[in-house]
């Protein structure tokens, strides 16, 4: 599939500082978007402003904010939202967390997707418009060392999910969409959960990746990023993502 053009329309990434945000940020700009990097960490945006050489708006906020949420919204409306930010798990086993350690993704990850996608459909985006919220492969798999960090992910594709239908009932014509990466050591939160389930199974970390098979790259969750806003041809739902590209979740 290959991706259209973005010229002209503006794409708001949040926790666009490292990782996969960055790489969705850079993916999006280089597709022709004007690209809004929202992320807690200054130096990290600001190198990333200096690599797109000044094309990024940044913006350093809490994207958990429900004001950070409403007012970057309203003034800059994207036609591509997506809601990548994530905290990272402690990872230990259950019994090791706390109410707080467990519920780390819930205050993060959830509330900031709950409170995006309400302004999306209250405001609401323009027709046309594309969400995509980051769950995880954790949705589906679990993920028994990061507390609360699957059921987290799960809850953000049922909001996903509900937001598609108010969308479809009020005939607001903006797509919900949600995208389920596959664990990989490409990231700061990726390689610190491999590293843990190595140790847990009595690995090395290569040993373990081995078993795990072919990992994804930050670009690919970019240029699948891009190719799920770009084809309407993915209809609102959920998308596993793995180095053999995109497929529907059931
Ligand atoms: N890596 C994997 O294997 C994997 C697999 C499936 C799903 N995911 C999901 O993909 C997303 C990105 O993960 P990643 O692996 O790229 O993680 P990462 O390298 O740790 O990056 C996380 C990003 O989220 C931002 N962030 C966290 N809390 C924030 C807050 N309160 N306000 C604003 N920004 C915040 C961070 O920026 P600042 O620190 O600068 O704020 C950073 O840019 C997450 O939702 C994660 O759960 C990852």
């Amino acid at each position: 599939m290959t991706s259209s053009d973005h010229t002209g329309s503006t794409a708001l990434v949040t926790g666009a500082s490292r990782g996969f945000g960055r790489a969705i940020a850079s993916a999006l700009d280089a597709d022709g978007a004007k690209v809004v990097a929202v992320a807690r960490d200054a130096a990290l945006l600001s190198s990333l402003h200096d690599e797109l050489n000044g094309r990024l708006t940044t913006v350093v906020a809490d994207v958990a904010d429900p004001v950070v949420a409403g007012s970057l919204i309203e003034q800059h409306r994207p036609n591509t939202l997506v809601l990548n930010a994530g905290a990272q798990p402690l990872m230990r086993p259950i019994q090791y967390q706390t109410w707080q350690t467990f519920s780390r993704n819930w205050d993060v990850d959830v509330q900031h997707v709950f409170n995006w996608v309400r302004e999306a459909l209250l405001l609401p985006l323009d027709p046309g418009s594309t969400v995509v919220t980051m769950s995880s492969g954790a949705a589906v798999a679990g993920s028994p060392l990061s507390g609360g960090y699957a059921g987290a992910k799960a809850a953000i594709r049922f909001i996903t999910e509900y937001a598609a239908g108010e969308s479809e009932r009020a005939g607001l014509g903006i797509r919900f969409v949600s995208l389920l990466p596959r664990l990989t050591t490409a990231t700061d939160l990726g390689s610190m959960a491999v590293a843990a389930y190595a140790a847990r199974d009595g690995l090395e970390v290569g040993e373990y990746l081995a078993r795990l098979g072919p990992g994804l790259a930050s670009e690919e969750v970019g240029k699948a990023t891009v190719d799920l806003v770009a084809s309407t041809e993915f209809a609102a739902g959920a998308y596993l993502l793995t180095p053999a590209g995109l497929s529907p979740v059931r």
